[in-house]
């Protein structure tokens, strides 16, 4: 049985959707997230799910039982908010321990269950200390436990990590994934920073204007996207309109403003002779291909080079990872008069690419 099944949850704010018939399964133990830019509908689904909004229309079940009229503290979800709010008058294990308390847990019980949930997050020891001495990461993970200290079947996290910066969050998102395999909890967590969701998830489904456009596994989302809207928003991506001049099984060759490109097809529309294409900067190749183009605009990246090529009008990018190491020796290489081993993007240079993958998709509202 699922741990949460939701169906055709809708919610109007005078007179205006704000989400849309949005159906959603997700099983027990899954890592899920929901996706989508700002105003989508990600927390108005979240505070429907927890009770603490009431839905138009839908209905939710946790675990198979129907809790669309439950107030949330009947419900078995908790929720961690953006700003999240620990009462700084109380220690960290007071923090934890609220719910509990309120609850009426026995103190015996409650001392146990907060020192577990302390230590699932990695705060062993840290009981009596105040919230306001803790770090931005730390106080993450208090708010963590005193939301998995009740043992929710469901945990609906709302942008936690937003505030932080990059690799304080890069740190949290391995902690989360590990808190949530050791806690076996089933977690459906809400961001707009598509990277945090494919590296912590299991499935992810995009959100767009109320609606879910499309879910999947990170893997096929980011790869085999079915939407402009989905390749573009997991990732970069150029999106070239274009006509099918050919077709061979599952592959459509599509003649485009840049050239002719052969595309695999996982849409609805692929049998209309109008098509869109997406190409991720990561699936072209410079050199030896069927498309040219004049290198418009590059930029070192660190560890890799893109360059913003103009082939016929359509702009693709293009990455070139630098290998480790070998940046040096290209470098010099390129005082040492030999071009065929100058590796490095130049601005004017005509290039030729080859465009190892791409997937048609849908261009409209979807
Ligand atoms: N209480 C409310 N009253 C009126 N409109 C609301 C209310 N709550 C949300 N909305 C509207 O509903 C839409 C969806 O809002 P929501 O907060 O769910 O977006 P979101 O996807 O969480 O965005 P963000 O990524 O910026 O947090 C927005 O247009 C918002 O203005
Ligand atoms: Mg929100």
């Amino acid at each position: 049985m699922s741990a949460l099944a939701v169906e055709g949850l809708g919610k109007a704010f005078a007179g205006e959707h704000a989400v849309e018939d949005v159906s959603l399964t997700l099983e027990r133990g899954e890592f899920f997230s929901l996706i989508g830019p700002s105003g989508c509908g990600k927390t108005t689904t979240l505070r429907m799910l927890a009770g603490l909004l009431d839905p138009d229309s839908g209905t939710i079940r946790i675990d198979g039982t129907d809790v669309t009229d439950r107030p949330a503290r009947n419900r078995a979800t908790n929720m961690v908010f953006q700003d999240l709010v620990l009462f700084p008058h109380m220690t960290v294990a007071e923090n934890v321990a609220y719910g509990l308390a309120r609850s009426g847990v026995p103190k015996p019980e409650r001392q146990t269950r907060v020192a577990e949930a302390l230590d699932l997050v990695d705060l062993g020891g840290f009981g009596e200390r105040d919230p306001a001495d803790l770090s931005g990461g730390q106080r993450q993970r208090v708010a963590l436990a005193r939301a998995l200290v009740n043992d929710p079947e469901v945990l609906l996290l709302d942008e936690p990590l937003a505030s932080l910066d990059r690799a304080l969050r890069g740190e949290m998102q391995r902690e989360f994934r590990r808190i949530q395999r050791d806690s076996e909890t089933t977690f459906l967590y809400v961001t707009h920073d598509q990277e945090s969701a494919m590296s912590m998830s299991d499935r992810v489904a995009v959100m767009r204007a109320g609606g879910i456009v499309d879910r999947g596994p990170p893997r096929r989302l980011y790869s085999r996207p079915r939407t402009r809207f989905v390749a573009e928003f997991l990732g970069d991506a150029t999106v070239l309109d274009g006509e099918v001049v050919g077709r061979n099984g599952e592959t459509a060759v599509v003649e485009t403003q840049a050239g002719r490109v052969s595309a695999t097809s996982e849409t609805a529309n692929d049998h209309s002779d109008s098509v869109a294409v997406a190409i991720r900067p990561e699936a072209v190749t410079l050199g030896d291909g069927d498309l040219t183009g004049e290198v418009v605009d590059a930029a070192y990246k660190g560890f890799y080079e893109e360059a913003t090529v103009d082939c016929g009008g359509a702009r693709l990018t293009v990455r070139r990872e630098r290998s480790a190491g070998g940046s040096t020796v290209q470098e010099a290489s390129t005082d040492g008069g030999d071009p065929s081993r100058d590796r490095r993007f130049r601005v004017g240079k005509s290039v030729s690419l080859r465009v190892d993958r791409a997937v048609l998709v849908e261009d409209g509202d979807g």
